[in-house]
């Protein structure tokens, strides 16, 4: 096992890497206390909340909530449901919600323990790629409302993250995959060693060998507890965790969310991110086809379909708040692991979606 220590402003707190984890009694004495809530969903609860029942039965003040899974249902009425719960169980200040799933379970349940009397405990206890390398990392939790996501949401930091690498040998191909995308950004972004040794690993990561998985993970933590501790309310360095990410919004935005998991979104924004970087001048040529090869190997998509019409693209980009006059604020390399804030004007945004 591997630990990570996240710093925040009020403190710090562990993130566990390894296998085995979940039934492991030493992590729960260490982080329980008061009564627990475990929040899961459907799918996950399937295959591993069983795991947990002998340290909760040691433990003994517990009660288990299922959701339905999917984005669709991170949706104030299940917050509902899980203050419900913790009113049910009795739950005082000392009480801990365990979030045992993906980045849906971890924010819904992250954000119903920083409302529950003000803020109670949450261990997260993330359970894809995504959520293992992002999403329980860095305290931002919230659920969606019908006119926008994430629309609704607090800071609010864990007091452990369990990342139980156990957990993904059920996680299908594409989730999977889609979690790389994220693993890959921060090589790009701020880490050229990582980038690197995905490129020399691509193979063995793409065939879940335990070892490279296990790196892949411990490395992305260790970088994003790196820039969330720099930077805990996003007011600066933060916003370049966004790489690819306002091409890749807008791409799940006008595909309906049905199209594209958020990862493989996100791994075509990079890939234009990366070209218009060339584009302005701020990186060598060949960037962005090297960026391109890695995704590819790992099985990623990196090209936009034929179908989607790139003045919707711009349309959605030129929403965001922080954009000013015809210039959209993004965030671009000038190399392969260091990325800036920029804003650029649309036509450039353009010529290279028309290039694409
Ligand atoms: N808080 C943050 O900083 C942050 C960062 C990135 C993303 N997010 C949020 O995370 C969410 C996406 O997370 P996600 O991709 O984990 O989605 P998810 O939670 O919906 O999980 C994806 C699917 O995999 C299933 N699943 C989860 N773990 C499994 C396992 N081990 N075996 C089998 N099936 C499993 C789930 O039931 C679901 O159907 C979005 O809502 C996004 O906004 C939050």
């Amino acid at each position: 096992m591997k630990v990570v220590q996240v710093e925040h402003g009020a403190g710090s707190y562990p993130v566990y890497v390894g296998q085995g984890l979940l039934g492991m009694s030493g992590i729960w004495e260490r982080h329980l206390d008061g009564r627990v809530l475990v929040v899961s969903d459907e799918n996950v609860a399937a295959h591993h909340l069983g795991r947990l029942g002998p340290v909760l039965e040691a433990h003994g003040r517990f009660r288990e909530l299922v959701l339905a899974p999917g984005e669709e249902n991170k949706t104030v009425a299940q917050w509902q449901r899980v203050i419900d719960d913790l009113v049910r169980l009795g739950a005082q200040r000392d009480a801990t919600v365990v979030a045992l799933g993906g980045g849906v379970i971890g924010d819904l349940s992250g954000f119903a323990a920083a409302s529950y009397m003000r803020g109670i405990q949450v261990v997260q206890m993330p359970t894809t790629l995504l959520a293992q390398v992002d999403a329980s990392v860095g305290g931002k939790t919230g659920v969606n409302h019908a006119d926008g996501k994430n629309l609704i949401g607090a800071f609010h930091q864990p007091t452990a993250v369990v990342a139980d690498l156990d957990t993904l040998a059920t996680l299908g191909n594409r989730d999977y995959r889609a979690g790389l995308a994220e693993v890959v950004k921060y090589g790009a972004i701020r880490d050229p060693h990582l980038f690197a040794w995905l490129e020399a690993n691509a193979d063995a990561l793409s065939s879940r060998l335990p070892d490279m998985l296990a790196e892949a993970v411990y490395q992305s933590v260790r970088n994003k507890a790196e820039v969330v501790a720099a930077d805990e309310r996003e007011a600066g360095q933060r916003a370049l965790l966004n790489f690819g990410h306002t091409f890749g919004h807008a791409l799940e935005t006008v595909t309906g969310y049905s199209q594209f998991r958020h990862g493989e979104a996100v791994a075509i924004g990079m890939v234009l991110a990366a070209r218009l970087s060339e584009l302005l001048g701020m990186a060598a040529a060949g960037t962005a086809d090297r960026l391109h090869e890695l995704l590819d190997r790992l099985g990623l998509p990196t090209r936009l379909p034929d179908d989607i019409p790139h003045s919707a693209l711009l349309k959605r980009m030129r929403l965001d708040k922080k954009n000013r006059a015809d210039q959209i604020r993004l965030i671009l390399l000038e190399s392969l692991g260091r990325a800036v804030v920029r804003s650029c004007p649309a036509d450039d945004i353009l010529e290279v979606l028309n290039q694409s």
